[in-house]
């Protein structure tokens, strides 16, 4: 039996609970894989360790477009690693319902040498595509993106915005349950940044939530209703994504 159920946009499909990341920085380079390993035995290894979030919870809804807002370095990107689980949180706990599409840095999931045509194959297996779909829907996915006339040129000669429209037009050819969009679509040009926005949006009515990190405030303030804001690994606020936009632009030092 088929179900057709609307989707439920009270309930909550994201929770992060007091998330705390530490890196591990090497304090001298150690030159090979031997020297490390005697290194280890002897325990002569020594990191500096460096909090990239601190303490951080909070809630999505189903449905929600949530903006991720905060300085070079605040923890961002961590954070939408840890959704897509790529990493795990030093402390704390994250969960996630559904399948996620994670649109991560440019190119991740990408090979250079490869074609535009065998990347979109790569990166659909990645995302968990079989191989069938991926040619029944190879056609729409270089449509989308527009790149039908250089799909056979190896993408290390693609521009940053052609190498996003691809990552992009994969990632979303079919809905996922939770996107999470890092920057991605910073290098698009105008037209392509819209219309993703729009795929975004036709998403959202169906019950896609989306994750949006980026610098550019004036898409958050009119994409997203409700934004983060992080300063330093610390979540400054939650709420409202005009507010959130407000705030981070007013704690910044004043230009001499
Ligand atoms: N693998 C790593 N090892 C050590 N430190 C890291 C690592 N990845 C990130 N960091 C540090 O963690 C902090 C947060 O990095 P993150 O990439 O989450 O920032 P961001 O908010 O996404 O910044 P941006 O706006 O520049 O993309 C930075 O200070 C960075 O140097
Ligand atoms: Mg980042």
């Amino acid at each position: 039996m088929k179900s057709h159920t609307a989707p439920d946009f009270s309930e909550t499909v994201i929770g992060v609970e007091h998330v705390s990341v530490r890196y591990l920085i090497p304090r001298e380079r150690v030159g090979s894989l031997k020297e490390y390993a005697i290194r280890k035995i002897q325990r002569r290894i020594f990191n500096d360790e460096f909090w990239a979030l601190k303490d951080v919870s909070f809630e999505i809804k189903r449905g929600e477009i949530f903006g991720v807002i905060g300085a070079n370095g605040a923890g961002k990107s961590t954070l939408l690693k840890l959704m897509a689980r790529i990493m795990r949180p030093s402390a704390g706990r994250v969960w996630v319902k559904g399948r996620v599409a994670p649109l991560l840095a440019m190119g991740a999931g990408f090979h250079p040498e490869l074609s535009g045509r065998e990347n979109v194959f790569l990166n659909g297996t990645l995302l968990g595509y079989s191989e069938k779909q991926i040619r029944e829907r190879f056609d729409c996915i270089v449509e989308f993106a527009e790149l039908q006339d250089f799909i056979d040129a190896p993408i290390r000669t693609y521009s940053s915005g052609m190498l996003a429209r691809l990552g992009f037009a994969v990632a979303t050819d079919q809905k996922p349950d939770i996107l999470i969009v890092d920057e991605a679509l910073a290098v698009g040009d105008t037209a392509f940044q819209q219309k993703s926005l729009n795929r975004i949006r036709e998403f959202q009515q169906t019950g896609t939530t989306t994750l949006y990190v980026s610098h550019a405030l004036g898409e958050v303030e009119k994409t997203c209703k409700r934004a983060a804001w992080l300063h330093h690994g610390k979540l400054m606020f939650i709420g409202d994504a005009q507010e959130a936009v407000d705030r981070y632009l007013n704690r910044k030092p004043v230009a001499k």
